[in-house]
């Protein structure tokens, strides 16, 4: 299975001259790659940006109708986008987004043969308290309830919420070890084979978001044996997004 390296560019670059650059150096850096790589960008520049594969930051649940200001999974797919992240923290946090929509956005995506990136992770206070895997176990167990297939090609994105950059991921405090990281890709992987059997669970990428950046992707990637990254800051840098994919092959 290639590893997979999503650029979640967030609500940026501010014009689409921006987004088309940094597209064409991704781009550029993507040549020959290994990694599978995506990029999400804010859905005015979708249809705008050609020649690699695309995924969406969010959508809607219905395929159309009165939900004003709604991006539906029918729409991204007609765009000839192919990723779907579901639940970012970041819209957990000033979207009001609950496990109940992640489960229903997660369901739109499945049944739109799209694929989902979903994204669990503790924030700082559940991680003092000791309880990491109970809230990831609460997160999977509610977003995927009633799921009876994961698909031919379903992700997983453990991030930390305390430890997502504000921007610049070299700035971020603290960041989780490998063996860490490791250690909850494979409780992620055995939550997954309770639910859908161990050889469904093999099929599921799991992959690490939270501040990665060119500097620590290569100790993610060997000593964790994450199968890919959802980089939000460095994704906007280009040289550094070309050294995870390079890292990642
Ligand atoms: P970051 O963002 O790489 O800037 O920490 C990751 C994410 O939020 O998906």
């Amino acid at each position: 299975m290639k590893n997979l390296i999503v650029a979640n560019w967030k609500m940026n670059p501010i014009s689409k001259k921006e987004a088309e650059d940094i597209f064409e150096w991704i781009k550029k850096g993507a040549k020959g790659a290994s990694a599978e790589v995506v990029v999400c960008p804010p859905f005015v520049y979708l249809s705008e940006l050609e020649g690699l594969t695309l995924g969406a930051q969010d959508c809607f649940w219905e395929e159309k109708g009165t939900y004003t200001g709604e991006v539906s999974t029918v729409m991204l797919k007609d765009l000839g986008v192919k990723y779907v992240i579901i639940g970012h923290s970041e819209r957990r946090k000033y979207f009001e987004e609950t496990d109940e929509t992640v489960n229903k956005k997660l369901k739109a995506v499945l049944d739109a043969g799209l694929n989902p990136i979903l994204c669990v992770g503790e924030n700082a206070e559940q991680k003092e308290a000791g309880k990491t895997e109970e809230v990831i176990r609460g997160e999977l167990e509610a977003g995927l309830a009633g799921v009876v297939d994961l698909g031919e090609n379903f992700t997983v994105a453990y991030e930390p919420i305390w430890a997502i950059s504000s921007g610049d991921p070299y700035k971020t405090k603290e960041l989780p070890t490998a063996e860490k990281v490791g250690k909850i890709h494979s409780y992620i992987r055995s939550l997954l084979a309770e639910m859908y059997g161990q050889k469904n669970a093999d099929k599921v990428r799991i992959i690490y978001g939270g501040s990665s950046n060119a500097g620590n992707a290569k100790d993610y990637l060997e000593n964790a044996k994450v199968q890919g990254f959802l980089v939000g800051g460095a994704s906007l840098r280009p040289d550094d997004f070309s050294q995870i994919v390079e890292a990642a092959k």
